[in-house]
């Protein structure tokens, strides 16, 4: 499927891991380590990994878990040079169609309280903030906003 400034996107390959690895540094104050990158990205039975890619290589990524009816993003990212374009919400929606085809309803995940642009971005597609986790991120004892909805909604938004 091709998105916005003709970006793909497609299931990950062992040589995109260097550039998932530069746009999680970039994007997190905690980031995950590369060993844990690469075994979120190797996909599974209950995982999905994809990534986008542009005309420069790869420019964002999305990792989630299937749980029972539900699609737990555990992580999405995109580069900084290229936000508010639209790859983020196309790797979101490019996955709730694929977990919406595989008979998944619903989509979850944890986002720290200070990240607005984050709540922000989910908002706009449809979830909502269900319940905090007190000082759930051990770096900072920051609290988790847990965010759900119907997964139709993501579906549904640009
Ligand atoms: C969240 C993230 C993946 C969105 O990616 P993106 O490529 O910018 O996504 P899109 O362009 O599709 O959507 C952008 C929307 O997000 C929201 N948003 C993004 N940055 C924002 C900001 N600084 N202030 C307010 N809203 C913001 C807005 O709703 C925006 O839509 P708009 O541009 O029409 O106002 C990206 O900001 C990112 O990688 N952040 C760092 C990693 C992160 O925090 N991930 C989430 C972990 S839970």
């Amino acid at each position: 499927m091709t998105g916005p400034r003709g970006i793909t996107i497609r299931p990950p390959r062992p040589q995109d891991l260097a550039a998932v690895i530069r746009i999680e540094q970039a994007s997190f104050s905690d980031p995950w380590s590369d060993a844990f990158l690469a075994e979120e990205l190797a996909n599974d039975v209950l995982r999905m990994a994809l990534v986008a890619e542009g005309p420069e290589g790869v420019c964002g990524y999305v990792m989630a878990w299937r749980v029972a009816e539900q699609l737990h993003v555990l992580n999405i990212a995109t580069d900084p040079a290229l936000r508010r374009r639209g790859v983020g919400g196309f790797l979101l929606r490019e996955a709730a169609l694929r977990a919406w085809a595989q008979g998944l309803r619903e989509i979850t995940l944890e986002v720290r309280r200070s990240n607005t642009s984050a709540r922000h971005f989910y908002r706009k597609r449809g979830l909502q903030e269900l319940a905090v986790r007190k000082g759930y991120y051990a770096d900072n004892g920051e609290d988790a906003l847990i965010m759900t909805g119907p997964l139709d909604s993501v579906l549904d938004s640009d």
